[in-house]
């Protein structure tokens, strides 16, 4: 049988997860692809640590990235490291050496994974990463090789688990903000710093991703806007469900004829869409095609095994292309990016105001709102006191910038003490 030697550049969560997948799972690759994947080095930056595992066959453990490059023996190189700036140059080195490379990276990709995928063109070789995007959820291949045939307008999805974690347990047992996320952290969704995660920077790295491969143009993690969940309480939560909505953080992309628009945000979904349902630390992605209509794809968006599912079938798509001697020969991206003026997006949205607890104040908000043609759908007087009422409104879709100025204007009168909060409404 023909063996396929690799290395691997990270032996944590994910990279143990290929040598646990690879050795569980290596009589079914090896009938599918009549080869042996067989891994020969790995790359970490402390060697002692990991002089404990139990791995099968002969697997050389190093910190020197030469021993890798210079192997003439090793034909494909798994990048499951992290980190930005040391992965491009090893992934880089390898496309130069004739290596193909599959990688989990989103961090990389959202920024260079254009310029990567033309290095590996030119050098032909392949680029590969099915796990940058949601895990074990096959949403990039699908992209690339299922949707092609369509003109996708949208892209709409839950994209981190951490967050989905965090907002369903709200959702679910009530809890404040605080406690969720102190609970995602215990059960390791959650990094120690979990700044990239709740602020969305996470789910935008892969929203950038997935609208250079359903737009074919290049848009990186710097042309998605961002929000995270920061600021959402279990009062918005509960507000929103009373009027039928859930609150996720979506991420969404969009194209119509003024262009492409990328957004991560929390938004209000109606209770009977199916993203609405999505809950704990899974991820869900939908995709609008003009032929194919909507999809769906759900799934574990991170963790060892789900996301080692994703690198190995990468690995073995890299191993099929070498035994019929056909790589390097991807193009996603054929023209340039027209990103939508932010100006021109609109959504309905849910705004929490605290308010002066007296004649006349919700004339005032009315008025203020009209005054920049905003109308109101709805409007709740929640929870008072002789002093404060808290006010629920949802407002029909008005421009972005319409509705900061609105806000703005409002938190300026005497009688409204707080916007605490304003929030999208997705209509989808
Ligand atoms: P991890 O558990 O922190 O493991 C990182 C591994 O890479 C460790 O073995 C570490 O070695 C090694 N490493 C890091 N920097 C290195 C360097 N400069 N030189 C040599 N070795 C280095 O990370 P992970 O969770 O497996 O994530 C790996 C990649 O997969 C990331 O890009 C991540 O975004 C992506 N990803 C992860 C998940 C998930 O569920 N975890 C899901 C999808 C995608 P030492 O231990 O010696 O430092
Ligand atoms: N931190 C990510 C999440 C997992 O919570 O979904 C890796 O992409």
């Amino acid at each position: 049988m023909k063996q396929v030697n690799i290395a691997l550049l990270g032996c944590g969560t994910v990279g143990s997860g290929v040598i646990e997948l690879l050795q569980h799972n290596g009589a079914l690759i090896e009938e599918q692809l009549h080869t042996k994947i067989s891994v020969k080095r790995v790359l970490v930056r402390d060697v002692e640590k990991y002089s404990n595992l139990e791995i099968a066959g002969p697997v050389s453990f190093t910190d020197n990235f030469q021993e890798i490059i210079q192997d003439d023996d090793i034909s494909v190189v798994v990048e499951v490291m992290g980190s930005a700036d040391f992965a491009r140059e090893c992934i880089e080195q390898c496309f130069h050496h004739g290596k193909s490379v599959v990688s989990a990276n989103k961090d990389l990709i959202a920024d260079y994974g254009i310029p990567l995928l033309k290095l590996s063109n030119m050098k032909n070789v392949d680029f590969q990463f099915e796990a940058s995007v949601a895990g074990g959820v096959p949403i990039v291949r699908a992209m690339y090789a299922s949707l092609n045939s369509n003109r996708i307008s949208e892209i709409i999805g839950i994209m981190n688990g951490t967050t989905n974690y965090i907002l369903s347990q709200m959702t679910e047992r009530g809890i404040s903000y605080q406690q969720a996320l102190e609970e995602a952290q215990a059960k390791g969704y959650a990094e120690a710093d979990p700044t990239n995660d709740v602020s969305g920077y996470d789910a935008a790295r892969k929203i950038a991703i997935l609208g250079t491969l359903g737009f074919h143009a290049e848009l990186t993690f710097r042309d998605v806007r961002v929000e995270g969940i920061e600021k959402i309480t279990a009062e918005d939560i509960k507000h929103a469900a009373e009027m039928g909505y859930v609150i996720k953080l979506l991420a969404i992309a969009r194209q119509d004829e003024e262009g492409i628009s990328l957004n991560v945000h929390p938004g209000l979904i109606r209770k009977n869409h199916p993203l609405a349902n999505v809950a704990d630390a899974y991820n869900a992605i939908c995709v609008r095609g003009n032929c194919v209509g909507d999809v769906m794809f759900y799934g574990a968006g991170a963790g060892s095994l789900p996301t080692a599912s994703a690198v190995v079938s990468d690995l073995m798509n890299v191993v099929m292309h070498l035994n019929i001697g056909m790589t390097g020969q991807r193009n996603f991206v054929n023209h340039e990016a027209k990103l939508k003026s932010q100006d021109r997006i609109s959504s309905p949205y849910y705004l929490r105001l605290m308010v002066k607890n007296s004649t006349g104040v919700l004339a005032d908000t009315a008025n203020v709102l009209a005054t920049y043609g905003i109308s109101i759908r709805s409007l709740i007087q929640k929870d008072e006191t002789a002093e404060v009422a808290e006010v629920v409104l949802l407002i029909d879709s008005s421009a972005d910038s319409i509705v900061q100025q609105a806000l703005k204007k409002l938190e300026s009168l005497a009688c409204i003490y707080k916007i605490a909060n304003a929030i999208r409404v997705i209509e989808v």
